[in-house]
């Protein structure tokens, strides 16, 4: 389906003429949107901010003086949905300071119906639940809330069609760096994952959407796009994933496309040869989660890859492109993981020595079947948790050390929380620190690398003369 000409323009253009006919009577109505959780998520709140910006409201500084209020919600563990619920606890101040504040929660978190529920009973300053893969209905229900004197608050689960929906304009916050979602939903269903529950089944964006929308971007001065799915590699339109990142790359210019995330069960040698052959145009970095390093326990994970394809894929990307960046996610304190389960996992790290890894501490999902396992006790997981992030410290540092007194090009991205620090990433993913000014933002800048920490390398920017 595509917004335009569907019915929810009707309501777009209803909210737009209600919003510009307060605007003439002197109030500026304001939206603010909340992103917990990934980049889908940040992608999808993307989306949100152009409906809104749409419907004919100005962007917010805060919730405190938005008259429309969304939240976009994680489910992936319980410690960001403690995070959302308390976040949208606090939004009854706002609320009782003026009714008339609509507010809206979307995301993952709203398409387990216990919460919607929970939060129908519970949050009654909570107007609408809308799931993640039905954000178009956005217009609909905040008009609705607006324009019905006797409105119902509305708590939806199961409105996902498997239809991708095009057409919702983006409103993004920089020029020079944009995601961009080539697929939603998941099929994979691994055991400890929320996600096929709240994100529905894999679909697919056409690759002419997906080639239209990156040549757009380029064309106005974007330099680096993240093509985003829960598993890119099992992209299936017209074409596959391999394909659509070669047409991507055939056009001429100055940009980097990356992609996450893949999945170890699919990745095909095509991929690799497509990053191999692509003169630079796709970053050279993989982002491969590996899980956990025992054969025994990626098979209850239902992962469908041992530690020897995995190992096998690494091989293959580091002969055919020498430097490329690989980092991991790892799950530690899975269900029934011994201590000889968790030591296969500190081996796998030794012997790949991952760039970087994120690293999550099991969070049993309801719903899921490793929930239903014996669970291992907390200390045991952050103990765990301690040794694995000593390990990853060590090799980190060590290979970023091998990076200083060398010349890194790097798109600068903005500030960092360092006042006249200026961070940026190179073309394998390495954030940078260097002093810069606010001109150099979202362009491209040689740094001579003069330290480096785990996470960090740091650096001035090279040949500079100013004064
Ligand atoms: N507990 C901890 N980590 C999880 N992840 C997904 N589900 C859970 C869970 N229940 C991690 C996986 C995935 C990443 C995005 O989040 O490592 O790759
Ligand atoms: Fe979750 Fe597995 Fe799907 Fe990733 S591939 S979103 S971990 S079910």
């Amino acid at each position: 389906m595509d917004i335009k000409n569907s019915e929810y323009e009707k309501y777009i253009g209803l909210l737009l003429k209600h919003n510009e006919k307060r605007r003439e009577g002197g109030k500026e109505m304001l939206a603010y949107v909340y992103t917990f959780g990934c980049q889908q998520n940040e992608a999808d709140s993307e989306r949100i901010r152009g409906l809104c910006a749409s419907m004919g409201y100005g962007r917010a500084q805060s919730a405190d003086e938005a008259d429309l209020i969304i939240v976009n919600t994680c489910a992936v563990r319980e410690h960001a949905e403690n995070r959302a619920l308390s976040m949208i606890g606090e939004l009854k101040h706002r609320k009782a300071e003026n009714p008339d504040t609509v507010i809206g929660i979307c995301g993952c978190m709203v398409a387990q119906r216990e919460r919607a529920e929970q939060l129908k009973m519970r949050y009654h300053n909570v107007d609408f639940t809308v799931e993640p893969n039905s954000v178009y209905m956005i217009p609909r229900l905040v008009w609705q809330k607006i324009s019905d004197k006797k409105y119902k608050r509305s708590f939806m689960w199961d409105t996902d069609t498997g239809e991708v929906c095009e057409g919702i304009p983006v409103m993004r916050d920089v020029s020079h760096r944009a995601y961009v979602s080539i697929m939603y939903g998941c099929n994979n269903f691994c055991s400890y994952c929320i996600v096929p529950y709240v994100r529905g089944r894999e679909r697919s964006r056409k690759s002419e959407d997906i080639i239209a929308e990156v040549n757009a971007l380029i064309d106005t001065g974007c330099k680096d796009i993240t093509l985003l799915g829960q598993n890119v590699n099992s992209y299936k339109s017209d074409c596959d994933f391999a394909t659509l990142l070669s047409r991507i790359t055939e056009r001429e210019g100055d940009y980097i496309i990356r992609f996450m995330t893949s999945h170890p069960k699919d990745t095909p040698d095509a991929l690799i040869d497509v990053i191999a052959t692509s003169h630079g145009r796709v970053e050279p970095h993989f982002h491969l989660p590996l899980q956990s390093g025992s054969d025994r326990i990626l098979r209850d994970m239902n992962r469908k890859y041992g530690t020897e394809r995995y190992l096998t894929i690494v091989k293959k990307l580091r002969e055919k492109i020498p430097d490329i960046a690989i980092t991991t996610d790892i799950i530690v304190g899975y269900p029934g993981e011994s201590e000889e389960d968790f030591e296969k996992t500190l081996d796998i790290m030794r012997l790949v020595r991952f760039d970087m890894i994120y690293s999550f501490i099991y969070s049993p999902r309801k719903g899921t079947p490793a929930a239903e396992r014996e669970q291992l006790s907390e200390s045991v997981k952050g103990e765990r948790m301690r040794r694995l992030l000593a390990l990853q410290d060590e090799i980190a540092i060590e290979k970023n050390q091998r990076a200083v007194g060398t010349t890194v090009r790097v798109l600068v991205d903005g500030e960092s929380s360092e006042m006249g620090i200026y961070s940026g990433r190179t073309a394998q993913n390495k954030l940078v620190h260097f002093s810069a000014t606010e001109n150099d933002v979202g362009k491209y800048l040689d740094v001579e690398i003069e330290r480096a920490s785990a996470y960090v390398l740091y650096g001035k920017i090279k040949n500079e003369k100013r004064i």
